[in-house]
């Protein structure tokens, strides 16, 4: 969220812009009944919502449903245990960087690298493990610290995972000669530590996945540019204000709010749900171009990554 746009004069949706976790849980539940076995809480920053434990166990109560979160791990150190009581399985958390100076830059944040450690450590000991650990690779930003997170990393029981820097919304100033192909990241690791493909485990898993042969634990890389997989994409996006986006790189949301609000049932709901996923026809990731990253798109800190 840029600090230019988000200060301290920035007026923020007022609460009942939000949907309720009353109205989450209900879109939750209709959207399990229609298949949805994994809900993921992201943001913006999800461990900044108020009660946000509440939420989770709404949603943990739904029938075979895993809850999961991903959070830029500031205030996790603090929270871990209670998110895992309320029934959050496991957890993502975003690092860019070991290199303090280098993390502030790629962030934007006023917390250290050492609360993202200590977050990280706080949800594996909570049981929230094992945990992700993401890094955006921006070449000739981050790409000289692979190396440095992979032996961090390696034998931590944590899966660090190298995500391909994506022109989500404009607000990033993508440029294509950024990012740093996952195959890049492979080989470069290989060469010092090495690694063989894993199976996957799912068939919609959008990072493959690898292991280091000596048995230090695992790695994934997230190739949505360089090797997009939109025609696997099982993921609809709910945002906190009832928009259903079908794509990360949506233009725009169908707002489900005002149907919420004004009394219609779930067998109705459920089926307006049902016509915006099976009408769906996103695939921006295979149609990108140099000039498609200029569209106006949903930002990143908006749409949750
Ligand atoms: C937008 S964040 C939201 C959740 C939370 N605030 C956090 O920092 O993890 C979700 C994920 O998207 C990743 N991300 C952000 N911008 C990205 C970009 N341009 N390309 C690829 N991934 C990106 C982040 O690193 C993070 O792992």
């Amino acid at each position: 969220m840029p600090k230019s746009v988000f200060n301290r004069g920035f007026r923020f949706l007022p609460h009942d812009a939000l949907l309720t976790f009353e109205e989450i849980e209900r879109l939750a539940r209709l959207l399990v009944g229609q298949g949805v076995q994994k809900i993921r809480l992201t943001g913006g920053e999800p461990l900044l919502r108020r009660n946000i434990e509440k939420l989770v166990e709404k949603l943990a109560a739904l029938p075979g449903v895993e809850v999961t979160m991903t959070t830029n791990g500031s205030r996790l150190a603090h929270m871990a245990k209670t998110l895992k009581a309320a029934g959050l399985q496991r957890v993502t958390v975003s690092l860019d960087a070991l290199d303090e100076d280098l993390f502030q830059a790629m962030s934007g944040s006023d917390f250290s690298v050492k609360d993202v450690l200590a977050g990280i450590d706080a949800a594996a000991e909570a049981g929230l493990g094992p945990v992700n650990v993401n890094m955006v690779v921006k070449r000739g930003t981050n790409d000289h610290a692979i190396l440095p997170m992979v032996e961090h990393f390696r034998n931590s029981g944590h899966v660090l995972r190298f995500i391909e820097f994506m022109d989500v919304g404009t607000a990033n100033g993508w440029k294509l000669d950024e990012v740093l192909p996952s195959r890049d990241v492979i080989n470069m690791i290989n060469a010092e530590n090495p690694v063989e493909p894993v199976n996957p485990k799912h068939f919609s898993e959008v990072a493959k996945r690898w292991q280091y042969k000596d048995g230090a634990g695992e790695i994934g890389v997230i190739s949505s540019v360089t090797q997009a997989f939109c025609s696997r994409c099982t993921r609809l996006r709910l945002s906190p204000e009832g928009g259903l986006y079908t794509c990360l790189f949506a233009q725009e949301g169908y707002s489900l709010r005002d149907l919420l609000r004004n009394g219609v049932s779930d067998t109705e709901l459920s089926n307006v749900i049902a016509g915006i996923w099976q009408q769906r026809t996103d695939r921006y990731s295979e149609i990108r171009t140099d000039d498609t990253a200029g569209l106006k798109k949903v930002e990143m800190y908006y749409i949750g990554g």
